[in-house]
């Protein structure tokens, strides 16, 4: 357990880094860096090394669908236009959390009906798409992101 939650923050500390790296680019991030780091930690459990496999990439499990309505950021200033520039992105943890800003930016809304648009919501849209967050979200996926951002609320007092 002690194990896990410094795995996480170490991919969290890099996701941090890097979001507040491009922050100058993009005045309004509106996910926190502990909402993406427990996104991420629900949808793939952060693990380093996470590649493409069958129809998502990366950290946060990106299709090519949710990377081209986020904007289809890249690497290296590379064309967004080439083969490889969705993976290339999407398994570059900076640049995947790029793409879940800017698709929340985009699609950011109250799924579950309580007055706000918190990550609770961000969580949602990431699981469940920009146009059907208010459905069933999978048990452990959730389960898994609860725990995550119980952990972090207990750390911040
Ligand atoms: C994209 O990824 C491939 C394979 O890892 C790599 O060879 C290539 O240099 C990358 N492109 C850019 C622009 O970083």
């Amino acid at each position: 357990m002690a194990s896990a939650v410094l795995k996480f923050s170490v991919v969290l500390l890099v996701i941090g880094v890097c979001v507040a790296d491009v922050s100058h680019l993009y005045q309004n991030t509106p996910v926190t860096e502990v909402c993406l780091g427990c996104i991420c930690q629900a949808v793939s459990g952060c693990k380093q090394g996470i590649q493409c496999d069958g129809d998502h990439c990366g950290l946060f499990h990106i299709t090519w669908a949710y990377w081209a309505d986020a904007g289809k950021p890249t690497i290296n200033n590379q064309s967004p236009d080439a083969p490889d520039a969705y993976p290339n992105c999407t398994n570059d943890p900076r640049c995947a959390a790029l793409a879940v800003q800017n698709y929340m930016k985009k699609f950011g809304q109250d799924c579950n009906n309580d007055g706000r648009v918190d990550c609770y919501d961000y969580m949602a849209i990431h699981k469940l798409g920009g146009y059907g967050c208010s459905g069933q979200l999978p048990f452990n996926y959730v389960n898994i992101f609860n725990q995550c951002v119980a952990t972090f609320a207990g750390h911040q007092g």
